[in-house]
């Protein structure tokens, strides 16, 4: 899959940005607050309706504009497909080809990107939620179906949190709870098999990123080992009256991340850390580029998250994937361009981005 035009109006500092963009390698090179970070929030709000910088859309509409729009042409398989997402009047609009729609929701999945930014240390600090995206966006790439199965999942679990508070009769709680049970088996058995083939590619990425500590990976899948789904739910169900939420299930899940016992969070230095998140990531792209196909990596400012050395491994690894790449540094040089056969270079300044 591949982004050849992008199209920005109106985001944060951007004001009318128009790219051609090539299918390896862009880099798009600027001044601190030029607008790089911003061109990759643009994209990646294109391709998952949401920032990665903020919970807010309309933070990002440019001061003193209405509001904000990206577009984006997708190819695929010799097939070709505009998108669009418009933000405006706190409403959102999209299009995908003909089909057009109000909520992101009609954008999922067409424009597949990974994101590794100065917040992606949080797949190694943050709460558990960090770790499940990551795994469900993977499997996403995978099994487009993950997604859907998701919203079906929710929408019962909602359900049978709303009986638990209300103290429903365990006779009203049986058809979810046997509902939550077989969606969330599915979604918990399509994770293990992403799982397995991801903590593989992760100790090798690991390995050529390193030296760092042994780290383990153990998943905890949201209910007790060696048991149904449906079991487990009835045996909590007393339990969770009370709490009046469900704490059982695949919602639950953990990836718990530990160096000798303890958290890596803990033991690793930062720079570590930041190593760790940066190999899940790739290792995502990896797994996504083996088992489906590539999908667009956004790398911002790589040359700030890694010393020297390690940049040389990181953007080997990178280009590994095949994925196509838009990237950002500061100065050119800091980027090791020399492992893409096809490279573009951008230069940003106060929002007018251009090639170079
Ligand atoms: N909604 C907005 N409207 C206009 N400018 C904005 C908005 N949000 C952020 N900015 C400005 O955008 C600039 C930061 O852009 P950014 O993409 O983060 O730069 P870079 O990544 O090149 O350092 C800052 O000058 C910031 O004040
Ligand atoms: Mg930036």
């Amino acid at each position: 899959m591949r982004l050849s035009e992008l199209q920005v109006r109106g985001f944060r500092v951007l004001r009318e940005v128009s790219l051609a963009l090539a299918p390896g390698l862009n880099l798009v090179v600027g001044p601190n607050a030029a607008g790089k970070t911003s061109l990759l929030e643009a994209v990646h709000v294109l391709a998952r309706g949401r920032s990665f910088r903020t919970p807010s859309l309309d933070e990002a509409v440019r001061r003193e504009a209405s509001g904000l729009l990206v577009r984006g042409q997708v190819e695929e398989d010799g097939h070709r497909e505009w998108l669009g997402l418009v933000r405006s009047g706190g409403v959102t609009e999209v299009r995908a080809g003909p089909a057009r729609g109000r909520g992101a929701s009609l954008l999922a999945g067409r424009l597949r990107v990974t994101v590794i930014h100065a917040g992606t240390v949080a797949l190694v600090e943050g709460p558990p939620a960090e770790r499940r995206q990551l795994v469900d966006w993977g499997v996403f790439h995978v099994e487009p179906g993950h997604l859907q199965a998701w919203r079906r999942y929710r929408r019962a679990l909602r359900q049978y949190n709303a009986l638990l508070r209300q103290g429903a009769a365990p006779r009203e709680l049986r058809p979810w709870r046997l509902a939550l049970a077989a969606a969330g088996e599915a979604l918990d058995a399509a994770r293990q098999r992403w799982l397995s083939r991801w903590q593989t590619v992760l100790g090798e990425v690991l390995t050529s990123l390193g030296p760092l500590p042994p780290l383990r990976v153990g998943c905890q899948r949201g209910w007790a080992r060696g048991r149904g789904l449906a079991d487990a739910l009835e045996e909590a169900q007393a339990a969770e009256r009370q709490l009046g939420f469900c704490r059982t299930g695949p919602h639950a899940m953990e990836l718990r991340l530990t160096v000798d016992g303890q958290p890596a969070r803990r033991v690793l230095s930062r720079g570590q850390q930041k190593l760790v998140a940066l190999g899940m990531a790739v290792a995502a792209a990896r797994v996504a580029a083996e088992m489906a196909r590539p999908a667009l990596l956004l790398v911002d400012d790589l040359p700030a998250e890694l010393d020297p050395g390690r940049r040389i491994q990181a953007a080997r690894l990178l280009a590994d994937t095949g994925s196509q790449v838009i990237a950002t540094a500061v100065e050119a040089g800091a980027f090791p361009m020399a492992f893409w056969p096809s490279a573009r270079l951008f230069h940003v300044e106060r929002g007018d981005v251009r090639p170079a």
